[in-house]
């Protein structure tokens, strides 16, 4: 279990960040929405002490992860970061990049010498496949596209075998398809292992396709934490208070049809499997 508590940040005198708590399940995903400068960046970077919150604590497992320095490796091993610009060392190879995600486990003389224990080649790997990228291990990683990068990414991650992913907006830079391909690998591969997810969007279609939960996020506060079928127009709008936005109207209205399509769909396969039962009973 991960617990935020009164998570606050203030740069200089403006706040970015109001008392934020939030506990997440093993295995949870979870989409933090909320329009640019709502304050999704300096959650995550909080958490993960990129930098130093004004108040507040994180706790995985029970343990405070203050920031003495014996607890910040403790951090840096539960928790692992996917940026919208996936890191990679461009002239390494994939599966290099993605033996970064063991260092934190490596002496620094075999690490620095890039000389990896056949153990964690073989965790490696194993990311790698559940990524569907395993069979690019050799390429150089600036040979693959943004997609695939951002897979290679999200298996580098996923190697540090951490309690917790935080993802801001890992799909921002990648074009609609690409960007499904890539959320969908994010939440299977996290699935598989157990790990909470907490994932920055800005794009509401995309929280309502793959969130487990949404936290709405809004100047800094919580406006919303529940299930993305409770994400109303008025949720929208407490979200996004520019709804003038024409992106805004357009996703809330693709929300609704889309609602009344899977309500349609549903009714129709109810309609079908009475209709077969009726047609077995008779058989
Ligand atoms: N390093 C910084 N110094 C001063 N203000 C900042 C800094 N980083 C972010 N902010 C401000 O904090 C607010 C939240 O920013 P951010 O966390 O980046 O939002 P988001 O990721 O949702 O776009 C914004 O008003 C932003 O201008
Ligand atoms: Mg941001």
């Amino acid at each position: 279990m991960i617990e935020i508590r009164g998570l606050a940040k203030s740069y200089g005198d403006h706040q970015a960040l109001h008392d934020v708590s939030l506990s997440i399940r093993p295995g949870e995903f979870v989409v933090v929405l909320g329009p640019s400068g709502a304050g999704k960046s300096t959650l995550l970077r909080c958490i993960n002490r990129l930098i130093e919150p004004t108040a507040g604590d994180i706790l995985v497992d029970g343990t405070s992860l203050s920031s003495n320095r014996r607890d910040l490796r403790l951090l840096r091993r539960n928790v692992a970061m996917i940026f919208q610009q996936h890191n990679l060392v461009k002239r390494l190879s994939v599966l290099k990049n993605v033996l970064v995600g063991r260092m934190a486990d490596l002496s620094p003389i075999l690490s620095s010498l890039q000389l990896f224990p056949e153990a964690d080649v073989k965790i490696a790997m194993h990311c790698l496949e559940q990524v569907a990228m395993s069979h690019k291990a050799r390429n150089r990683a600036d040979a693959l596209s943004g997609g695939e990068q951002q897979r290679v990414g999200i298996a580098r991650a996923l190697a540090q075998q951490p309690k917790f992913m935080l993802a801001d907006e890992p799909v921002a830079s990648l074009d609609p398809k690409t960007s499904r391909t890539v959320l969908n690998y994010l939440k299977k591969s996290c699935k598989e292992s157990n790990i909470a997810v907490l994932c920055n969007l800005h794009q509401i279609d995309y929280a309502l396709e793959f969130a487990e939960r949404v936290v709405g996020l809004s100047a800094g506060r919580v406006v919303y934490d529940g299930a993305p079928a409770g994400v109303s127009g008025d949720v929208i709008r407490s979200i996004y208070p520019g709804l003038d936005d024409p992106n805004v109207l357009d996703a809330a209205q693709r929300l609704t049809e889309r609602r009344r399509a899977a309500a349609e769909a549903e009714i129709a396969l109810a309609a079908t499997s009475v209709a077969t039962t009726s047609v077995e009973g008779r058989a």
